[in-house]
């Protein structure tokens, strides 16, 4: 598969994460096929695209017919069968099985040169592609939320991640308008590893007593970063980002410094996910 043999984009999960990548990906001139098991998140996907972009035209980067065109080049469907597409990036709930299982399926139903890439945050590109019939076309495509605003993109090889692959994919990070860099296959790849610990020791400051999570969020964003643990909590999904955690947890051995927290799975519990349910460390209903 060449750059230019991408015609179409296929988009698996169309929460969070799907809804921006199919929004680029439909910009950028490429038709797109949104899937989601539930009717539900297509309607809210469809919903939160068409914001994205009015506030993309009052800002004077999109225009009024790209916003057509972009809207029109996407289906949004749950039937799986129409699921066929030059390259499919997956963007689902952060499990190994179910990971695993798709990629299975959209193997079986797709033809002999289709890339599968997966924008899981944590979970080893090789150990998903483990059961393929062909790893070598398999390959992580890691974007950071909000997936239509922020820039980087991880291009993660697996072991047997062809080189042809991970250059296709690089290149077209760049078509779709972002900044790609290579990483090798490790739990985290490089920014979640790195970036663990400012949600992980958040959150044990939270459960020590020495703030709140105001007055937390507050000092970190005082003192320069853009949004504190907990709102970003909040934005990226709290049930994402304690799935983030345990699965960084359990690939380093129970590393202690990647050990999840019992208030943020309470949380999850509560069905407490952030901005996508209404509410989460703070409350979005209002
Ligand atoms: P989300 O919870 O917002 O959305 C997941 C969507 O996938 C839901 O609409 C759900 O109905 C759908 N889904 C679940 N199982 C499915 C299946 N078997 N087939 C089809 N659809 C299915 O999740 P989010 O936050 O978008 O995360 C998705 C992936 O992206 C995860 O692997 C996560 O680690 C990764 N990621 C998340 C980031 C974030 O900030 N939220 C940032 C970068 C990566």
């Amino acid at each position: 598969m060449q750059l230019e043999d991408i015609k179409k984009i296929g988009v698996v999960g169309a929460g969070t994460m799907g809804q921006g990548i199919a929004q680029i990906s439909a910009l950028a001139g490429y038709k797109v096929i949104l899937y989601d098991l539930q009717s539900s998140a297509l309607d809210t996907a469809k919903k939160n695209i068409g914001k994205n972009l009015d506030k993309g035209i009052e800002r004077g980067k999109v225009t009024a017919e790209e916003k057509d065109q972009a809207l029109s080049s996407i289906a949004f469907s749950t039937d799986f069968e129409l699921l066929k597409a030059d390259i499919i990036i997956e963007a689902i709930v952060e499990r190994l099985d179910v990971k695993k299982e798709l990629f299975e399926k959209l193997e079986n139903q797709n033809s002999e040169k289709t890339i599968l890439a997966s924008n899981t945050s944590s979970i080893p590109i090789t150990r998903i592609a483990r059961d393929l019939r062909h790893p070598e076309r398999f390959v992580g495509m890691h974007f950071f939320n909000p997936a239509h605003i922020m820039k980087l993109v991880e291009v993660i090889s697996g072991v047997a991640t062809s080189d042809d692959t991970s250059k296709v994919v690089y290149e077209l990070a760049k078509v779709l308008g972002k900044v790609p860099v290579m990483a090798k296959d490790a739990p985290g790849f490089i920014v979640n590893r790195v970036a663990r610990n400012f949600y992980v020791e958040g959150l044990k400051v939270l459960e020590e007593g020495v703030s709140d999570v105001k007055g937390i969020d507050r000092l970190v964003e005082a003192s320069g970063f853009k949004m504190g643990p907990f709102r970003l909590m909040d934005l990226i999904g709290v049930d994402t980002n304690f799935s983030v955690t345990t699965s960084m947890f359990n690939a380093f051995h129970q590393d202690p410094k990647f050990r999840p927290s019992r208030i943020q799975e309470q949380k999850v519990d509560a069905g407490h996910h952030g901005r996508k349910s209404g509410k989460g460390f703070y409350d979005y209903s209002a």
